[in-house]
């Protein structure tokens, strides 16, 4: 049977051109999905592939406005019996965002897998033919399926929770935390660390109407409670604080949170460090404050977004469903 899969296509420097092939500057999102189903139709790869372009851009510019199109044909493409699994072309940038947002609000039936590159696609060295089969090597697997939304980089697949970007250059651009990848992967061949852990799972969140303002304010040495109000407008929900070290802030920062968290605006603490583990201290109580566990700042906000979405926004509540990622 050949295995039928579905392209989604964002732009990004996977679709990226400089005009010459070794410039530094270049344009993200300027190959359309057609012609790049063209260039990869020599590459032998094994499975079907029909595109969507949802649209073509610098995934900086990456928000709601495409997210939403972006899961709706995702979902649908899930739903078609025609189709064995999805890919989604993406910029670097932001991909690890995107991709857990979808791992949030996407059933596990089928694989879904996201992917990139660092070099623009008339680049001497383009990755991105590489993690392009590499990415349809991973859809193409039945056991992909039970693992919610991956991400493929560098030979590697990621989880969509885990997955990050760790330099702004370089074909090793990303990593994976807590688990640093669960499986190995190239054109002809594939190896998963460990079983499926979500098969056949619902989707955790539906697709939300809107997502509520989110900020991350980012603490560093200095920061007073006047810098955390600057940050804060009126009418934001929620405030992720991209903490140093184990979440942690100067103390004036913390009086003003403390406030922001008593007129009912829930404050997650992450962590600015890389690998940055957040529990939960004594006086997270006290102070009305969420632990971020093992969620960097940027995930967290797409958590935090939805489940005030949901109409979720009682700290402890919002504790357990970070505790239950
Ligand atoms: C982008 O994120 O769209 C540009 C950078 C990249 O894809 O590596």
């Amino acid at each position: 049977m050949t295995t039928k899969l579905t392209v989604l296509a964002t732009g990004g420097t996977i679709a990226g051109i400089a005009g010459s092939a070794i410039a530094h500057d270049y344009r993200a999102g300027e190959i359309g999905i057609e012609e790049y189903l063209e260039r990869v139709g020599g590459l032998g790869l094994e499975a079907e592939l029909s595109g969507t372009q949802i649209a073509n851009i610098d995934s900086a510019d990456i928000g709601p406005a495409v997210w939403h199109p972006l899961h709706a044909a995702a979902l649908a493409a899930l739903n078609d019996e025609d189709c064995h699994g999805v890919i989604v072309t993406h910029g670097t940038d932001t991909l690890e965002e995107t991709a857990f947002l979808l791992d949030l609000t996407l059933p596990a039936t089928k694989p879904v897998v996201v992917v990139g590159a660092m070099r623009p696609a008339d680049a001497v060295g383009y990755d991105g033919l590489r993690n392009f089969a590499n990415a349809v090597r991973v859809a193409s697997d039945a056991q992909a399926a039970g693992r919610g939304v991956l991400v493929v980089m560098g030979d590697r697949v990621f989880a969509a929770r885990d997955v990050y970007k760790v330099r702004t250059r370089g074909t090793e651009a990303f990593r994976g935390f807590p688990r640093e990848s669960v499986g190995l992967v190239t054109p002809a061949s594939l190896e998963w660390f460990g079983a499926p852990w979500r098969s056949g799972t619902e989707a955790a969140f539906g697709w939300p109407e809107t997502l509520p303002e989110v900020v991350i304010v980012y603490a560093h040495a200095g920061l007073d409670g006047a810098g955390v109000a600057r940050q804060v407008a009126e009418g934001t929900r929620g405030v992720v604080l991209a903490g140093v070290g184990e979440g942690n802030m100067p103390e004036n920062a913390r009086q003003e949170l403390v406030r922001l968290a008593a007129r009912g605006v829930p404050v997650v603490r992450a962590s600015r460090a890389d690998e940055g583990l957040v529990d939960r201290e004594p006086e997270d109580d006290a102070n009305g404050f969420v632990a971020a566990r093992a969620l960097n700042p940027q995930k967290a906000r797409i958590l935090l977004q939805l489940l005030l979405a949901g109409g979720t926004s009682d700290p402890a509540a919002i504790q357990r469903a970070f505790d239950g990622r």
